[in-house]
């Protein structure tokens, strides 16, 4: 596949890229008269942004249109996690349920619990609002402060550590930077309740794997819910598949009908615009608008 993206960029202008394709120094220098990449994803941790921005290509992606339907996925694993929704199913088709019982399947309530939300952006603040309506209180974490979703919310801002000391459970909305990966390792699992829950939809690599592995085995945190992991595909032989207290799904956030022909229509509008020399809000690396359209004129022509 990376062979067949490398052998069409050789002599393409524009290339409409998924999360799954790797755009490096290496394809962009193999593509010399590409003019823009368009990445059908909010994300763009897939693309060298340095590389592209020195070799004058104008890369965007698609926020927005997926903000609502991801926040959906975020707070459906919250609550699959919470009342071990994938376990009662894996339980009743081993035909283990005989009877009912009180004590059976117990877990934690998530109606006024604590929320942390670590990245307060579009995802996080939707999130932030399905959580309102659980009577849910929600501390959250960021670059910076939200005064506006503080006043409309009642969100609360806390810092790292004590977001993750107080909260019941920790959903993860946070960029993938050279920062941000390994955000959440042993230290910041051990911080956490016992009880407490953590959901990543966001970048598998923000969480250090092998530790949440360790926590969740023993028992220092109560469960995971993950959207996404470090590698994808998780190999079948993962560690954390052989767990009952985490739910996996396979990197699916935005996979609404609707939701992934807006992330398409809008990746190929994208493209096009930067293809006609447009440089839109959509656009990752603006700052080099002025050096970028000189080379565009140039590649279209060459
Ligand atoms: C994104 O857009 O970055 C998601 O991970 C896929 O929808």
């Amino acid at each position: 596949m990376a062979e067949d993206l490398r052998r069409g960029a050789a002599a393409a202008h524009g290339l409409l890229t998924l999360l799954t394709d790797r755009i490096d120094d290496g394809l962009l220098e193999a593509a010399p008269k590409l003019v823009a990449v368009s990445n059908m994803a909010t994300g763009y941790d897939n693309v060298d942004i340095a590389a592209a921005g020195r070799r004058l290509v104008l890369v965007s992606r698609t926020p927005g249109v997926l903000t609502e339907t991801s926040a959906d996925l975020a707070f459906g694993l919250l609550l699959a996690a919470a009342r071990r929704i994938a376990e009662g199913d894996r339980y009743v088709r081993a035909g283990n349920w005989r009877t009912w019982g009180p004590e059976i399947m117990l877990g934690p309530d998530v109606h006024g619990a604590a929320l942390g939300i670590i990245g307060l952006g579009r995802i996080g603040t939707a999130v932030a609002r399905r959580a309102a309506g659980f009577g849910m209180r929600v501390l959250y974490h960021g670059r910076n402060r939200k005064p506006e979703a503080e006043k409309d919310l009642g969100v609360v801002y806390a810092d790292l550590d004590t977001l993750l000391a107080r909260s019941d459970f920790v959903s993860i909305h946070a960029a993938l930077t050279d920062d941000t990966r390994g955000l959440i390792g042993a230290g910041q699992l051990g911080l956490m309740k016992p009880t407490a829950i953590l959901i990543n939809t966001a970048r598998g690599p923000l969480v250090d794997q092998d530790a949440l592995y360790e926590a969740l085995r023993s028992a220092a945190i109560a469960g995971a819910a993950l959207d996404v992991t470090d590698p994808e595909p998780l190999p079948a032989d993962s560690p954390l598949l052989s767990l009952d207290n985490v739910v996996i799904t396979p990197h699916i956030a935005s996979a609404s009908v609707a939701t992934r022909s807006e992330m398409a229509r809008l990746a190929a509008e994208n493209l096009l615009a930067s293809l006609a020399g447009d440089v839109n809000d959509n656009a990752v690396n603006p700052e080099i608008a002025g050096d970028w359209r000189a080379a565009r004129s140039e590649r279209l022509r060459g």
